[in-house]
């Protein structure tokens, strides 16, 4: 579309099946062997197919894999930083043929796609997780995930036949294709993509204006995958945004959709591959703030970004701005961080993950200074809701 960054690879992948086609490819499925998908395979599945893991056409083949994991490249030599795979167990992988199509499925039994299965190999879990989560710990929420996969991967092109939107989050659910058409029709050129998988605080709400400052538009875009069990329901956080955007955001600059994406956790590698993502939705600039993607200590405060400087800025293409950790200095008055604010530590309203689960767990209002009373109360209701649950 005339004006906005070209997708990765330059061409937006389009592998969703329409009209006769589909109509065909549904038939056929019912003779093919079957592959039943976990939620995260389904989202993989999906956002290859609409384009937003442009140019991936399917799930990766050994050598693209070998060479992502080590170098953090696709074959054509483009940076991509996450493997994205499918992996089945042995014995199911025995079933299937290089060559021939396999009908993969979700966990009700209803077709979703065909992948054309190319190839079918081993691969090494340790490896994996030492180069891509620079850690072999099953603590690790990704580690783990990894090593309670399939031992098998399974690669090739993929057909989507029927898409599977989070029920819910319906009016949330914009594609690549249509995202860049909104943009346009904005006549946005510039514009700040926001990756987020935590209910918004008011250092998330500064660092987005401060970015939107210097831009046309500014994109929230919530992750609304699998997270794990202990981060806030993605329902919750999608409340907090849309009561957040329509308080203090202007209409004409701010949009938030929502992200399909599952979280890995990933740290640095995941920054690389939050921005690769967001630019094939037409974003131009990508926030990456302290510890982006992060999870326990296992990387460090600034690692997201420091890995942007292994790439060449035109190789990916989306800039990303790079911010410090931001707190509510009360010095200062406002929100503020080490590079604009001269107080020290004890002028900083910081709470703690626990003192947060306490305060609302005691049906209390976070603090002002740490989220807008407007998010403050939906997460209030949602901890209330929750306390109810459980006695
Ligand atoms: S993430 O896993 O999606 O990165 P989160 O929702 O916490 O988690 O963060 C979203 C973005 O805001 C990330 O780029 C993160 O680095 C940034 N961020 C979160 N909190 C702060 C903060 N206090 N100061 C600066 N950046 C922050």
């Amino acid at each position: 579309m005339h004006g906005l960054i070209a997708p990765h690879g330059g061409e937006l992948v389009d592998r969703v099946l329409e009209g006769e086609e589909r109509d065909a490819a549904e038939e056929q499925a019912a003779d093919l062997p079957q592959v039943a998908l976990n939620a995260r395979a389904i989202s993989d599945l999906e956002l290859i197919a609409t384009g937003a893991f442009s140019p991936l056409e399917g799930f990766m083949n050994r050598e693209t894999y070998l060479r992502v994991v080590k170098d953090m490249r696709l074959s054509d030599g483009l940076p991509w930083s996450l493997p994205i795979t499918l992996a089945v167990d042995a014995a199911e992988a025995e079933r299937l043929k290089p060559g021939h199509d396999v009908a993969l499925l979700n966990p009700h039994g209803d077709l979703l796609a065909v992948l054309h299965l190319e190839e079918a190999y081993p691969y090494d879990k340790q490896e994996e997780a030492r180069l891509v989560y620079r850690t072999e710990e099953d603590t690790h929420p990704g580690v783990l995930y990894l090593y309670q996969r399939g031992d098998v991967l399974l690669a090739g092109p993929v057909s989507l036949v029927r898409r599977s939107i989070l029920k819910g989050f319906e009016p949330y659910s914009v594609e690549p294709r249509a995202l860049r058409r909104q943009f346009a029709d904005r006549g946005w050129r510039t514009i700040v993509a926001f990756q987020t998988r935590n209910p918004i605080h008011r250092a998330h709400e500064y660092i987005q204006k401060c970015a939107l400052e210097l831009m046309d538009g500014l994109l929230v875009h919530p992750l609304v995958g699998r997270t794990k069990l202990d981060d806030v329901p993605n329902w919750v956080r999608l409340e907090c945004y849309r009561v957040l955007l329509e308080n203090y955001y202007p209409k004409e600059r701010a949009l938030l959709t929502a992200f399909p994406g599952a979280m890995r956790y990933a740290g640095p590698r995941e920054a690389i591959f939050h921005a690769l993502v967001r630019k094939n939705y037409g974003c131009t600039h990508f926030i990456v703030g302290r510890d982006h993607a992060g999870v326990g200590s296992y990387y460090g405060t600034y690692d997201a970004q420091h890995i942007f400087g292994e790439f060449d800025r035109d190789d990916l293409g989306i800039t990303p701005l790079f911010f410090e950790h931001t707190f509510y200095c009360e010095a200062c008055g406002a929100m503020a961080s080490p590079k604009t604010c001269p107080h020290d530590e004890s002028s900083r309203i910081a709470l703690s993950g626990t003192r947060v689960r306490e305060i609302l767990a005691d049906g209390s209002l976070l603090p002002e200074e740490v989220t807008r009373p407007e998010v403050a109360r939906v997460l209030r209701e949602w901890a209330q809701e929750q306390k109810n649950q459980v006695s």
